[in-house]
């Protein structure tokens, strides 16, 4: 493998120090990159020495190898703070690091930073010679990408300026996790899910992520994002995306992302009766005082940020026509767990329940992002002995069982970038086309207070009403 240099902005946050230092880490590693170095960019003034530590500690923290550790250890790190030294001196770093080290100019540039960072750290980027090299120039950007429509399509002109679109890597984690890579293998190659993925066969599709953090020191950048734009546009669309879409012509990123926009540009546009939004007030957790989100340290107290959205789409095509999608984040949640319910519509007539019983036993499959990714497919049996008691049984699969450990979905994402393959991540017209659709949303402050622990507003229940709650679904996994 080629050598590289990683220029990350927002290299001592915390989604660095947590994600991406050991994801990089384990990147080198696997593909066995011998020739690299790390260039950390940040606002404040730092020491390389003082960028070396805290890559050390990211390192330890997220138990990367020590073999590993002392080998990026031993790689040039260096730190420019750009709002101090400017992009000059990005420049001269870069090209000084590479000379000496003998790098070739392969350049994997991450940013890190806040949306309303973004276009001033493209501007400066490009202000200088960083994306002009004799190797590969790859910039990879993290969402939110803008925070809305018209925010979202400057960014992408003024990335054009400078970058091609098949350099520019837009990153949704979700992307990376395992169960959401299996969907389309799941959904394509097995003729018994291919054939009944249609409105014939299928009710509904819930699509769940439920945290029972709240937002653990990064209220800075939550107050001005809040779920919709933190985790529904994003994370929930793409996984909705790939469930909704049509086959691709062929398994490439061009082709996978045409399908993705087409069912975006397929959803019925969402109104406020298709929309709740809540925010978690205080509550006392397994005997423990916790704080309401506007009591969190660097929140307003009149905030009026949802840190809960459930969210009903419509997709208007041949495939989906009647088929509601629900969508629904959190933070302060009963539990943590994501996943992805297919249910499919029950018989047509109800011969072993009382009528007004049968709706309860569809056959539903679930697509386990966490805890412990997986899936389920359950259906009625017959159970064993005298009389027609029916049971409800899963068939069951879980990752774990199949492999020692599924990679980080960064670490999954990163070797992609290396490898130049953009089929898992967002396309400039996929990021806009998801900003258009949940515009109604973005500053809706009809906002509902939830008790911290719980399963959100209970007015949610109501827009998903004769589907899972919260507290079923968990009971499902504590089974
Ligand atoms: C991030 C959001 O993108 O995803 C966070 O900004 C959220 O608010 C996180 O907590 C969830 O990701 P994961 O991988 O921990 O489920």
């Amino acid at each position: 493998m080629s050598d590289i240099t990683f220029i990350v902005f927002g290299a001592t946050g915390h989604l660095a120090r947590t994600k991406l230092i050991p994801a990089i880490a384990r990147t080198v590693g696997a593909k066995d990159i011998r020739d690299f170095a790390f260039i950390g960019v940040g606002s404040s003034p730092r020491s390389d020495d003082v960028l070396r530590t805290k890559v050390g500690d990211a390192l330890a923290d997220a138990d990367v190898a020590s073999d590993l550790r002392d080998r990026v250890l031993a790689a040039p790190i260096r730190y420019v703070s750009a709002s101090i030294d400017g992009f000059d001196d990005l420049e001269h770093t870069v090209d000084q690091v590479e000379r000496e080290a003998g790098l070739s100019g392969n350049r994997l540039i991450y940013l890190a930073v806040p949306p309303s960072q973004l276009d001033a750290t493209v501007r400066g980027i490009s202000s200088t010679t960083v994306a002009k090299s004799d190797g590969w120039v790859r910039l990879v950007v993290e969402k939110p990408f803008g925070v809305d429509l018209a925010t979202a399509r400057h960014s992408n002109a003024i990335i054009h300026e400078t970058f091609d679109e098949s350099q520019v890597y837009r990153i949704d984690h979700f992307l990376g996790k395992e169960t959401v890579r299996n969907l389309l293998v799941f959904r394509f190659t097995n003729s018994l899910f291919e054939q009944t993925w249609n409105r014939n066969h299928i009710a509904s599709v819930e699509i769940t992520v439920a945290e029972e953090s709240g937002v653990d020191g990064r209220a800075g950048y939550f107050d001005e994002s809040g779920t919709v734009r933190d985790m529904v546009q994003n994370h929930l669309t793409q996984i909705l995306t790939l469930i909704a879409m049509e086959p691709p012509v062929k398994m490439d990123a061009a082709s996978i992302h045409q399908e993705k926009v087409k069912v975006l540009n397929s959803a019925r546009p969402i109104t406020s009766d298709d929309a709740i939004l809540g925010q978690y007030g205080a509550a006392v957790i397994d005997g423990e005082q916790v704080v309401g989100y506007r009591d969190e340290p660097g929140v307003s107290d009149e905030s009026t940020t949802p840190t809960f959205a459930a969210v009903r789409v419509s997709i208007d095509n041949w495939r989906w026509n009647g088929v509601p999608f629900y969508l629904r984040t959190g933070k302060r949640m009963s539990a943590r767990m994501s996943q992805i319910a297919v249910r499919y519509h029950r018989p047509p007539v109800c011969l072993f329940h009382a009528e007004g019983e049968c709706e309860g036993h569809q056959n539903i499959l679930k697509l386990r992002l966490q805890p412990d990714e997986g899936f389920e497919l359950f259906f009625d049996v017959k159970q064993p002995g005298p009389g027609t008691e029916i049971g409800r049984i899963p068939l069951a699969v879980r990752y774990d069982d199949l492999v020692n450990e599924a990679p980080d979905a960064y670490e999954t994402l990163l070797t992609d970038v290396v490898e130049g393959d953009q089929t898992l991540f967002v396309r400039s017209d996929e990021v806009e086309a998801a900003w258009e659709l949940y515009a109604p949303l973005l500053d809706r402050t009809d906002i509902h207070t939830y008790p911290a622990g719980t399963d959100g507003p209970e007015h949610a229940d109501d827009l998903l009403v004769g589907f899972d709650t919260w507290s079923n679904v968990r009971r499902t996994f504590s089974r």
